[in-house]
């Protein structure tokens, strides 16, 4: 190949840049031309036998001639390419008529839902939420409750045992406790709902699993006015505004005196009804004044401070809330179920 051929091989190549048509023709042009075996490139050997003057002289031209091939061959892809994503935009149309394909999200379990509910009522009474563990200490479960090891009230309260001082939390009153512990002695405003655990034989109105939600005061001057308004609060924002409250007296091992709250039912407002079983009143929950015992076992001077504390059942507020007919449906995940509390979105 001689040096000579060099104009006329700029010629070639920018007459064939011209007429490139689209990506595969730039691609030949550039093997042609500018690939290793290409006339130009070979050019580039011939330097090594030219004396130095020559050489640099020759080398410049070659060099010149390859960068423009270069610049023209880079200007005409991108054109090409331009244009070719244009046509191809042109041709493919999003057809937006079709339908989205359909998701589904979960829902939250009616369980939870009554929770985040019941919860929210006594965050706006001031409550502060606290938590204990479900694994719990004979200890906790019944000694500082009142709840000595030869008291009747363990009867009631049968429940799984890991060793002879470890066992599955009966109630959430435990957690009165530990919180009493935690405040060492200063003024608690306190619920804790969680789940709790009794050999109970499971039918609609027995679960060996369930959960409540314990309530816990204590400050100077409490009186059980403070539990009543508490409660009677409670189920006007929980049950319709319309409902009243009772206190009938009970007994528990850890509250001195013990009521048992009745709410004014639902769904005769008082008349009698199956549902309240002609009574006109349905039972929600036990509560009491904080035993001087419990409040001197654990830290506090029952001359100083006094308190009130009450245990929910969940479900069961669930149940009368939904109309729900059996405690188990609330674990065993039957989504015909769980669906009908799915919040539309
Ligand atoms: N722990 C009791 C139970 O499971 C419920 C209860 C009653 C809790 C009275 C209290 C209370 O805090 O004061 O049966």
């Amino acid at each position: 190949m001689e040096l000579a051929n060099l104009q006329e091989l700029l010629n070639s190549a920018l007459k064939d840049i011209s007429e490139a048509k689209n990506s595969d023709d730039i691609n030949n042009i550039r093997n042609a031309y500018l690939s290793k075996k290409s006339a130009l490139m070979s050019m580039f050997s011939l330097l090594g036998k030219m004396d130095p003057e020559q050489r640099k002289e020759a080398g410049k031209e070659i060099n010149d001639v390859k960068v423009a091939i270069s610049e023209k061959l880079e200007e005409k892809q991108k054109d090409i390419l331009a244009k070719e994503l244009e046509e191809k935009l042109n041709k493919e149309k999003i057809d937006i008529s079709l339908p989205g394909r359909d998701f589904s999200l979960g829902g939250k379990n009616p369980f939870h839902i009554i929770i985040d509910e019941m919860t929210d009522i006594f965050l706006g009474m001031g409550f502060e939420v606290c938590n204990g563990p479900e694994v719990e200490t004979d200890n906790y479960n019944f000694e500082l409750l009142n709840i000595p090891r030869d008291h009747p009230a363990r009867d009631m309260q049968d429940t799984f045992y890991i060793d002879e001082n470890t066992l599955l939390r009966t109630h959430t009153s435990p957690v009165q406790a530990r919180t009493m512990e935690r405040k060492g002695g200063k003024p608690i405003k306190m619920i804790a709902p969680g789940k709790t655990y009794r050999r109970d034989d499971d039918d609609a109105t027995h679960s060996h699993q369930f959960a409540q939600i314990e309530g816990l005061v204590i400050d100077k001057d409490i009186n059980i006015g403070h539990l009543k308004a508490t409660l009677e609060l409670f189920a006007r924002k929980m049950f319709g505004e319309g409902r009243e409250i009772r206190l009938r007296s009970s007994f528990f091992p850890f509250t001195e005196p013990s009521v048992e709250v009745d709410i004014s039912c639902m769904n005769c407002g008082g008349k009698g009804c199956s549902m309240c079983k002609g009574t006109g009143w349905i039972e929600i929950l036990g509560g009491g004044m904080v035993h001087p015992n419990v409040l001197k076992m654990n830290g506090y001077d029952p001359d100083k401070y006094s308190g009130f504390a009450f245990g929910i059942g969940i479900e069961r507020v669930a149940m009368l809330r939904y109309g729900i007919d059996d405690i188990r449906k609330f674990y065993t995940n039957d989504v015909r179920f769980l669906h009908q509390f799915k919040k539309k979105i």
